[in-house]
């Protein structure tokens, strides 16, 4: 095993004031043609970051001419994009690790690759180099760009390998991406968090908070347009900070989704967006455009100003609700959804009334909604706790089924309307029915073609259910 660097989390949680370098990826010209008559398969855990990392690994995959199979019996090549945000997605991803065993047993030129945020915590390389030693290489979410040469040098020296850089991170730009859909495309703004809640691993997986400079974002844009693209994602730890790193200081979130809206582009949607950052310009830039989606998602994690505060969230539950009736008021329109934590340390029964009362009071249309799982290395996970696991699950599910009446409600004000959706493709269940998204993120299911697949058609809602909506096309 040639273990070249391993993660520290000491540096993860380091923040300086240097400026972000942009690098330009190195196109790997020298490395080619790696995968020739060779199969891969990537899993994809966690994130809508994940997703997007993926993306350019298979990109830089299928440059070496890998061709994709969705059956690990007969990959060449399997990565595993990890996510560490809880302990539930560690598991699976040791499960799988530890079933991959005997199929590299069968198959030893099988490459095993472990990517993503996993990779960047020094108790699963501890773990690795222990239990799951068949494991090949090791890259974390710093290396992506390096990939190919990672993969060169393990099938040429035959060889494992380990790399995880814990610094605070840089940009490359004109990475290649292999996008999963047509019409539809994440657009990174920014990277890496600067927030540091408490019950949080993310600020040490994917480094300091550093935003692209708007001229690659836009150029990004702008050639999607050109591809025929109608939506874009916008992604980051926290969008509304995009800017704050920048030395000139004078360029926000705000005027980069205006001057986005103004490509044209038909649809934007953006995530995530950290509460105590959301300025009155941007509810007024997202008012402005008809491009830019009413659907805002505003984790809230904890209705109660004591968590909060323990959760170093830098607002209160008061702050939140005010914001919230901010958005209303100039775009009575939105759809709020969430995220949600239950049984951080100490929180008390009072304080999760708090939290149930907080939901009842935003209207949210839809919440993701946790148990607090410790994260090694962060101050949480050294808090003592007072909630029982039984508690914390009884709360679970005492939250869900209030964010399901939300579910509904959110979904009935759209019963007897018409609405715009992007059909995406056939639904998985009925035949010739086709689903897709509304502006305001609702999933519908309407009877139409495969001619209809990638564009945006106008549907009238004739039935609206807790987890999606039901329509007929509007012919015009
Ligand atoms: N335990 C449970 N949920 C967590 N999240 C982040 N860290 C943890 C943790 N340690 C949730 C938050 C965040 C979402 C992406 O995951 O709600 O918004
Ligand atoms: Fe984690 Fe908080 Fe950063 Fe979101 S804002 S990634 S919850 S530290």
């Amino acid at each position: 095993m040639d273990i070249r660097k391993k993660p520290d989390l000491t540096l993860a949680r380091k923040r300086s004031k240097t400026p972000t370098m942009t690098i330009e990826y190195d196109q790997n010209n020298e490395i080619q043609n790696l995968g020739l008559g060779k199969k891969y398969l990537i899993q994809t855990h966690g994130c809508q970051a994940n997703e997007a990392d993926t993306e350019i690994l298979r990109a830089m995959i299928e440059e070496q001419k890998f061709t994709l199979t969705d059956k690990v019996e007969e990959a060449d090549l399997i990565l595993i994009n990890t996510c560490a945000v809880r302990e539930t997605a560690e598991n699976k991803v040791f499960g799988e690790l530890g079933r991959l065993k005997s199929l590299k047993k069968v198959n030893p030129d099988m490459i095993l690759v472990v990517a993503g945020c996993m990779s960047q915590e020094e108790a699963t390389i501890e773990r690795i180099l222990t239990k799951y030693k068949h494991v090949d290489i090791v890259l974390g979410t710093h290396n992506i760009p390096e990939f190919i040469h990672y993969l060169h040098y393990v099938m040429t020296e035959r060889k494992q390998m380990i790399e995880v850089i814990s610094q605070e991170g840089s940009i490359t730009e004109h990475l290649p991406h292999a996008r999963d859909s047509r019409f539809k495309a994440w657009v990174n703004i920014m990277y890496g968090c600067d927030e540091f809640c408490t019950y949080c691993i993310v600020p040490y997986t994917r480094g300091k908070e550093r935003s692209r400079r708007k001229e690659y974002i836009l150029n990004e844009v702008k050639a999607l347009i050109e591809k025929g693209y109608q939506e874009i994602t916008l992604l980051g730890q926290n969008v509304n900070s995009y800017g704050l790193d920048f030395e000139e200081g004078n360029y926000d979130f705000s005027d980069l989704l205006s001057d986005l809206a103004q490509t044209g582009i038909s649809r934007i949607r953006f995530t995530t967006s950290h509460p105590k950052d959301f300025s009155d310009s941007l509810i007024d830039v997202i008012a402005k455009y008809e491009n830019v989606m009413p659907h805002i998602h505003l984790p809230v994690q904890s209705g109660s100003d004591t968590v909060l505060k323990k959760m170093n969230r830098k607002y209160t539950k008061e702050q939140y609700l005010d914001l919230v009736h901010r958005i209303y008021e100039k775009i009575p329109n939105a759809s709020i959804t969430t995220d949600i934590i239950v049984g951080f340390p100490t929180e008390t029964e009072h304080d999760f009334l708090e939290t149930m009362d907080l939901v009842t009071k935003a209207r949210f249309e839809g919440a993701y909604t946790f148990v607090y799982s410790p994260r090694k290395g962060t101050p949480a996970a050294m808090y003592e706790t007072t909630v029982s696991k039984q508690e914390a699950k009884d709360r679970l599910h005492r939250l869900n089924e209030l964010v399901n009446e939300g579910y509904l409600k959110g979904n009935m004000r759209f019963e007897g309307q018409n609405v715009k959706v992007l059909i995406e493709g056939k639904s998985k269940t009925k035949e010739d029915v086709y689903s897709g998204y509304t502006e305001n993120n609702k999933l519908v299911n309407v009877k139409c073609s495969d001619q209809e697949i990638g564009n945006i058609v106008l549907v009238h809602i004739t039935k609206a259910k807790t987890w999606s909506l039901d329509g007929e096309l509007v012919r015009s």
